[in-house]
């Protein structure tokens, strides 16, 4: 998901362009950093794992003030791993050819372990555990003598998204970059041609740009850009001049970073399930869970460990895993797990959700389940995070960064990790193929399902604004969709600093419905699933006190509806898909909620994005 910046002139220096540019795009998160310089002698790469302040102390380490205004030409990486831990073998830029040809790349090659065998028979001496490194090996195999043909042949083998910068001693001043599912923009001055992942790293140079579209490849010089397809016909790309300022770039042009990753999620949905659904045998490809079909057979039980976001994602995969797999699956609060001298053992299978991997409770219970022997799985974002490492096996969520400490896009791609995992569950028992198959179209619309919700976001937040000025709030969520109601409410709490509750629907009538009045509002759950008609009679219970009720409704629902003071339609979605669907919903209301009282969205007060003590 990280950063590229790659900067090509014949008199201007590279090293400190590459480094600030790097600096730039530190907002989107990552874990170790690299930067390959050509010079008459060859490349050369310095990386280091941690942050760009480190390696910016390298060179300086390593090269004098002279040495370094002597390279020109250069390419620079942030990495944000998805394959291989942060190491600095590990880190970006990889090279091939003899060390003569240097790269780095943003995204994921799907087939990766495919190309590393056949390049390994060909010779190819690997040093990494990473994806991008069989990039490297494959340019400079397919070299024979035009780089950008190289690349092109290359890339034609790759399956997978991209976004790649690489130069090499064999042609010098040249820079060939592509860009296929990860972003890519050129920047074009007088003197000096500069390549990053997005604009905030170039507008120090200039601020006329060309954004490469996929299937692009370029060969970058210091006069210039030209751009073909990867069959080698020329593409004319307009020249665009940027509006926005650096800190606006980095929210993608949104005023805040929940909300870019509010609107990121068709996407981080998409990255979630690449490669992961296998629509012949109707079940879910997830190899990190390292557990043979007989060993899945053979769970008793699955104890879903996590906090907040993490922890509701793990009760809407109750839900899940009942259904699908016919497994008893108890959804546990981490510091309770913890302190409980929890009864579990072999036969159990203790699952950690944790979006950083760092939360201090969460890994806790999973020593403490090691140490019982149970099988320990996580589900986390962060790549080599303390809980991924130490549990040893599961599934990286690949939601890219995360930067806004209320959780958004983590929650929908752990639900959806969760249903691929039940959904793998359930085929190695009582789940036919078909039923598998029918899940698959499910879990695969996601993306575009939580795309018509993101159409939504004017009509919610005209709705938001009618109600943002409240204390107290419900949301009423049944079955499924109870976890969905806790998030949302757990996001109003969280940015609006209004007091929200969530509740099971069937449980406002034995106390908490005393608390209902005209100031009130409601938030209930009302996808078109089943109990939602018994959701319909506690709405009309919290209407009989006054409470306003503000429904998310499945769109033609007005029956539904008009029991609502306010609804907000959403597609159609089956019990699986609801809670992803829902609780974007409410994600946005929260939002425009905290934005009209004036809160600080991104770091709310009192809140941390990972809880890393006690
Ligand atoms: C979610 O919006 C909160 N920031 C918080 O509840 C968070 O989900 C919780 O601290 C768990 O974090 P983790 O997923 O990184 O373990
Ligand atoms: N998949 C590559 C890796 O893990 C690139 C990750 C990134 O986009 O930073 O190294």
């Amino acid at each position: 998901m990280c950063g590229i910046v790659g900067f090509s002139s014949r008199t201007k220096p590279a090293c400190a362009p590459l480094v600030n540019g790097l600096r730039r795009l530190e907002y989107r998160g990552y874990d170790s950093a690299g930067v390959a310089l050509e010079s008459k002698e060859g490349i050369k790469v310095f990386k280091k794992t941690g942050k760009v302040a480190e390696l910016d102390r390298l060179l300086k380490e390593s090269l004098s003030d002279a040495e370094q205004e002597g390279f020109t030409i250069g390419i620079a990486h942030t990495r944000w791993a998805t394959h291989g831990l942060p190491t600095v073998e590990n880190a970006h830029p990889h090279v091939a050819d003899g060390g003569g040809l240097a790269l780095v790349h943003n995204g994921i090659v799907e087939n990766y372990a495919a190309l590393r065998a056949q390049l390994e028979k060909k010779g190819c001496k690997f040093v990494s555990q990473t994806d991008t490194e069989v990039l490297a090996h494959l340019v400079a195999v397919f070299d024979k003598g035009d780089f950008l043909s190289a690349v092109s042949q290359a890339l034609k083998k790759v399956e997978g998204t991209y976004g790649i910068a690489t130069i090499s001693k064999r042609h010098p001043g040249e820079m060939i970059v592509a860009r296929k599912g990860s972003p890519l923009v050129i920047g074009v001055s007088d003197g000096a041609t500069v390549v990053a992942s997005d604009v905030s790293a170039i507008v120090a140079h200039t601020r006329q740009v060309i954004y490469l579209k996929d299937g692009d490849v370029a060969r970058v010089t210091p006069e210039g850009v030209d751009i073909y397809t990867l069959d080698n016909v020329p593409v004319s790309r307009d020249v665009q001049a940027v509006e926005w300022d650096a800190e606006s770039v980095e929210k993608g042009g949104y005023e805040h970073f929940m909300l870019k990753e509010i609107f990121e999620q068709p996407e981080s949905l998409r990255n979630t399930i690449r490669g992961r659904l296998d629509t012949v045998n109707g079940t879910a490809i997830l190899a990190g869970l390292g557990l043979p079909p007989r060993d899945l057979a053979s769970i008793r039980r699955a104890v879903i460990i996590g906090c907040g976001t993490s922890l509701h994602a793990g009760m809407a995969g109750k839900y899940l895993f009942e259904a699908l797999a016919d497994l008893p699956t108890s959804p546990e609060q981490a510091a309770e797990f913890r302190y409980c001298n929890p009864i579990i053992g072999p036969s159990d299978w203790a699952i950690a959700v944790s979006q950083s991997g760092e939360t201090a409770d969460t890994l806790a219970a999973v020593r403490e389940s090691i140490g019982k022997g149970a099988l320990v799985s996580a589900i986390c974002n962060v790549v080599g995070s303390t809980i991924a490492r130490e549990a040893g096996r599961g599934v990286y969520l690949h939601a890219g960064p995360e930067i806004s400490v209320a959780s958004t896009k983590a929650f929908t791609s752990q639900v959806t990790v969760l249903a691929m995992m039940a959904l793998k569950l359930g085929r190695t028992r009582r789940l036919s193929r078909e039923e598998g198959l029918g899940l698959c179209n499910e879990i695969s619309s996601l993306p575009d399902l939580v795309s018509e919700v993101l159409k939504e976001n004017d009509a919610i937040a005209a709705i938001a604004a009618k109600y943002a000025k409240v204390d107290d709030m419900f949301f009423l969520g049944r079955g499924i969709l109870y976890p969905a109601a806790l998030e949302g409410a757990l996001k109003m709490k969280e940015i609006s600093y209004v007091h929200a509750e969530g509740y099971q629907a069937a449980e406002l009538k034995h106390g908490p419905i005393a608390l209902l009045g005209a100031k009130t509002p409601v938030v209930a759950l009302l996808c078109d699933i089943p109990g939602k008609e018994k959701t319909v009679g506690n709405v009309q219970e919290c209407r009989a006190r006054k409470a306003p009720v503000i429904g998310i409704v499945t769109r033609g629902d007005e029956e539904a509806a008009a029991h609502c003071n306010d609804a907000i339609f959403l597609p159609r979605t089956s019990p699986f898909t609801a809670p992803v669907v829902s609780v974007v919903a409410m994600q946005l209301f929260a939002y425009h909620v905290a934005r009209i009282r004036g809160c600080e969205i991104d770091q709310p007060r009192n809140l941390a994005k990972s809880v890393t003590v006690e």
